[in-house]
């Protein structure tokens, strides 16, 4: 049997909260319902963050209460403190994604919280995501770079793993927020916080900012982590990240891993009927190679 690769589809929120548009509630819910057509079990479908930091999310306990329970998707909910964690508990998230920020200046400027006071957040957050039942992630995000600082520290990102794990952490990723990682780098920092935080489950989230996206889903399919975020059309970015690119686009990374015999369980046609879909409802092209040359060999 083919190695089975998970997508989480993070496009409702990575790719939608720093997009020029503005989708209406019913929008956000049809490209839901879009990716659901097209197999995606597990999506970020919101974040529960303020509506000052970032406006286009302001609507998430809208989509959230107006999402199909009766599939059997996995919603997650972003959060970034105890207000946004009782929120998303409030929204009845499947999930909570924790940010978790290894960058002094972009965290600042993110979420007003040095990597160490994200990691305290977390730890008072985690018991009522936890206590409510609900399963905990979190991503560090600036893993690879901080678009203010530079280098990040690979013992910093090993710490705030550590201290994941000890909060209840189930499964941890490694955000490259910037686009600045090299497949050789993942490598590295995958097998470190291997070490450091042996039991949680690993997630990569790249952003394809310069060019290195997908070669770095491959690194880390490499070093058998098995979860990858991704964003249909590859649209998204962080507001507060200075030239911010979308994340590795969903149909990019499927067709790549399906053509080289992994499973996804997701249908790459679907997909990029969805990236064509989205260029209309944006009104703007999207990114991701699959929407322009479609797939390989030809259906
Ligand atoms: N949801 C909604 N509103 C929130 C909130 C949340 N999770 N957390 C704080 N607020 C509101 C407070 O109620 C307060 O409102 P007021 O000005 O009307 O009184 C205001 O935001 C400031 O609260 P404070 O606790 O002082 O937060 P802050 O100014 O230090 O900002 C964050 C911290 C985390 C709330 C803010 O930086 C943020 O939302 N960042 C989001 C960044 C993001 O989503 N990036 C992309 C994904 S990683
Ligand atoms: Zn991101």
């Amino acid at each position: 049997m083919s190695r089975r690769i998970d997508i989480v589809e993070v496009g409702p929120r990575d790719g939608l909260q720093n997009d020029p548009a503005d989708l209406t509630v019913d929008q956000k819910l049809e490209f839901i319902s879009r990716l659901e057509e097209a197999g995606v079990k597990r999506m970020e479908s919101g974040s529960f963050v303020s509506p000052k930091a970032v406006p286009k999310m302001a609507d998430s306990p809208a989509v959230f209460a107006g999402v199909d329970r009766s599939r059997s998707t996995r919603h997650i909910a972003l959060a970034l403190n105890e207000k946004g964690v009782r929120r998303a508990i409030d929204a009845k998230a499947d999930e909570i994604n924790f940010v978790l920020v290894a960058g002094e200046t972009f965290g600042r400027k993110n979420q007003g919280m040095s990597p160490q006071e994200s990691a305290d957040m977390l730890a008072q957050c985690a018991p009522l995501a936890l206590e409510a039942g609900i399963p905990l992630s979190a991503t560090i995000s600036v893993a690879f770079g901080d678009p203010y600082d530079g280098d990040v520290d690979i013992k910093v990102v090993g710490n705030l793993a550590a201290q994941a794990q000890r909060a209840g952490v189930g499964e941890l990723a490694l955000g490259d927020t910037i686009g600045v990682a090299t497949p050789w780098d993942v490598r590295a920092r995958i097998d470190r916080v291997r070490m450091e935080a042996p039991d949680v489950f690993l997630r990569m989230h790249f952003h394809d900012t310069r060019g290195a996206g997908l070669a770095n889903v491959a690194a880390a399919v490499d070093a058998g982590v098995d979860v990858i975020d991704a964003s249909c059309g590859g649209i998204g970015g962080c507001p507060f990240a200075p030239a911010a690119t979308g994340n590795v686009a969903t149909e990019d990374v499927v067709y790549m891993l399906e053509r080289a015999g992994f499973e996804t369980g997701l249908d790459l046609g679907k997909l990029i009927d969805t990236a064509h879909w989205l260029e209309t409802a944006l009104g703007h092209p999207v990114a991701s190679s699959l929407s322009k040359a479609g797939g390989f060999p030809p259906a």
